[in-house]
């Protein structure tokens, strides 16, 4: 898989956790039912999944390689979707805030949760689409074939040393847990 294609697959989980999120917030709106242990689940998620692990494959990698290609890191795509990536883990810390005050029936507290992830959802989602129709175009068509394959080599290193042996797979597993409950 090229690194990019690796990218454009993991932003499908996290579309997933976003439309999981959409409907916890809906149920935190209403009122409904709602495991605050799932909400924990779902901002731990974001947080190691999409922030720690793909988000670091990007900047630490993807985007300092683009940048040895010619493509420069501030004033263009790449400062925009470094400004987003910022601007979402304000988001991420709003929802992790909340949840102490969710758990003691703290009516705010939960619009304050549902309202951080709602505007997560909306950036990243919009983030993701530049990212795969845009971005990753550009870096497809500058990266060699060489260089791909080196950028591949250390994405597997990330997966191995930064997030953990075998916790990519224990987060695919967390988020089908939470399909289940909120999406079915
Ligand atoms: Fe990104
Ligand atoms: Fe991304």
């Amino acid at each position: 898989m090229k690194p990019t294609e690796e990218l454009s697959h993991e932003h499908q989980a996290i579309l997933l956790a976003i439309r999981i999120l959409e409907k916890m917030s809906e149920r935190l709106e209403t009122g409904a039912k709602l495991d605050p242990a799932h909400l924990e689940k779902a901002v731990d998620f974001i947080k190691v999944f999409a922030d720690k692990c793909h988000h670091g494959k990007e900047e630490d990698l993807l985007f300092p390689a683009m940048e040895k290609a010619g493509i420069p890191r501030t004033g263009g795509p790449v400062g925009v979707m470094l400004h987003e990536h910022a601007e979402g883990r304000n988001y991420v810390k709003g929802m992790a805030e909340a949840i102490p005050g969710i758990k003691k029936g703290d009516k705010a507290a939960a619009r304050r949760f549902a309202e951080n992830a709602r505007n997560y959802g909306a950036l990243l989602s919009q983030h993701i689409f530049k990212e795969d129709h845009i971005l990753y175009a550009m870096a497809d068509a500058r990266l060699t074939p060489a260089q791909q394959k080196e950028l591949e080599a250390c994405f597997a290193d990330v997966e191995e040393k930064i997030v953990g042996h075998g916790k990519h797979e224990e987060y695919h597993r967390i988020l089908e847990e939470l399909e289940a409950a909120y999406l079915s």
